[in-house]
């Protein structure tokens, strides 16, 4: 009975199966094998000379080669972390390039290896597919304008900080999951104290059922350039409000001289504000003269907030098919802003070049590889040159409108962006009384 539950656990819900049975066996098996797998996958030392002398001065058989000492084993909730000191004249690639060969040998799904400090190299492996079926962990470490929006191979939780990284660039097919992605972020946002501006071209399919959360919304490039050029202003504004908190003299302290929103006291501080782009290339593309006028402003809009928006506490999320300089001038510009960079499937190197080509060249392949049908599957790297396979839960637009619904009293109004806020019908309350809505009877 037991095998036959673990059998089909394993099959059907291999999450439920891990937390019940895999998690216990994995520990036992990587405890047992360890010394032996070490040994075969070459990440061992010989023993110190002075053993070896001792052995052969007392005559007994000479000491085992080592393996790395395990500091910690600690199962987890889709895998097993090791954490391990590495002996002398081993390396932290030593662990990552035999990552493939440790992972057949323990039995199990994935394996990657990190290295936390000089000399500790903490490999993490997973028990079973966990992009296959999404599910976030319920305890997320959630702190102001950082979202929690995806998982990553190894079972960590990815976030999309916009503190650390302001500015981010989502590229993919169509049908690659961009959309879903940015729709994941919209629902981690809506909980926070955040303006929300949206623009996108699709004549508002994706953003605009999300509108009653959103402080301002444009569905075409006539709307969304009067909306960029009104977001210039309100960088402005803010920059004149920091400036006119400064003032600076001998007796400040250093922490206490504003540079940047954040610095400002909580109460006077404006609210950040996340642009959120959905397929770009529609403001970058023109057919006429008239168009091509309103083409430039746009893009030295989307420039001047990429450039100067940080400080004002202006993020700019950009979703697009291909992103590069056949789109025009000031593309490439606009592109070396954009530090977060995330390739959801594509189609050709070209395109995987556009996101990684600068940063990291070894993600561009991994986008390549992504197959068609695991929509959502993605490589985020950023600018230090470390890339992750990661997916979004799948959040429906349902969802997504539900929690959009549920917040709409946190948007805030931002003065500037007031003329593009979207016109929305009051919520039918959900609990009318039955006798005002029941037809007379007579
Ligand atoms: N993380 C995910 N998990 C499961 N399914 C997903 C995920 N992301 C996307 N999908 C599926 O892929 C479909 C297409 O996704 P999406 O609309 O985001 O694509 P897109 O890249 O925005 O396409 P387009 O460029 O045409 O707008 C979705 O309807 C959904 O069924
Ligand atoms: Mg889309």
């Amino acid at each position: 009975m037991v095998v036959a539950t673990a059998g089909l656990l394993r099959w059907r819900r291999p999450a439920w199966y891990w937390l019940t049975f895999g998690v216990t066996l994995a520990v036992l098996r990587v405890l047992f094998r360890y010394a032996s797998v070490m040994d075969a996958c070459g990440l061992t030392v010989p023993p110190p000379r002075w053993r070896l002398a001792l052995a052969r001065m007392t005559n007994r058989m000479a000491p085992d080669s080592r393996p790395p000492r395990i500091l910690r084993l600690l199962p987890a909730r889709t895998g097993v972390v090791l954490r391990l000191k590495l002996r002398p004249g081993q390396d932290a690639f030593d662990v990552a390039a035999a990552s493939d060969r440790l992972r057949h040998s323990f039995g199990m799904y994935g394996v990657t290896s990190r290295e936390l400090r000089s000399g500790v190299v903490e490999v993490r492996m997973t028990g079973y597919d966990v992009l296959k079926r999404v599910q976030m962990p319920a305890r997320l470490d959630t702190r102001p304008m950082r979202v929690p929006v995806a998982l990553r191979a190894d079972g960590s939780v990815h976030y999309r900080d916009y503190r650390t990284v302001p500015h981010g660039l989502t590229l993919g097919a169509t049908e690659s999951g961009k959309s879903v992605y940015q729709r994941n972020l919209v629902a981690g946002l809506a909980p926070q104290h955040v303006a929300l501006v949206g623009i996108d071209c699709k004549q508002g399919v994706e953003l605009f059922p999300l509108a009653r959360r959103f402080s301002a919304l444009a569905d075409n490039p006539d709307t969304a350039l009067e909306l960029l050029e009104a977001l210039v202003t309100h960088m402005q504004e803010v920059y004149q409000l920091i400036r006119a908190e400064q003032r600076i003299s001998v007796a400040v302290p250093d922490a206490e001289i504003a540079a940047d929103i954040w610095d400002l006291p909580e109460d006077r501080r404006p609210v950040p504000v996340v642009v959120l782009v959905d397929e770009v290339a529609e403001l970058a593309l023109y057919a006429s003269k008239e168009e091509e006028k309103r083409r430039d402003r746009i893009i030295t809009a989307l420039v001047r907030l990429a450039q100067l928006g940080r400080a004002a506490g202006i993020y700019l999320e950009i979703c697009g098919q291909r992103f590069g300089s056949e789109l025009g001038k000031g593309i490439t510009m606009l592109r070396a802003q954009l530090t977060g960079r995330t390739a959801h499937r594509v189609n050709d190197e070209t395109s995987a070049n556009m996101a990684f080509g600068d940063i990291a060249p070894d993600a561009v392949l991994a986008a390549i590889q992504i197959p068609a049908e695991t929509r959502g599957l993605a490589i985020s790297g950023d600018s230090s040159g470390g890339w992750h396979r990661i997916r979004a839960p799948h959040t429906s637009l349902r969802q997504a409108v539900n929690l959009c619904n549920k917040y709409a009293d946190r948007t805030p109004d931002v003065p500037a962006l007031a003329p593009f806020r979207p016109a929305v019908a009051a919520l039918p309350s959900a609990r009318v009384p039955l006798s005002k809505t029941a037809p007379a009877t007579a």
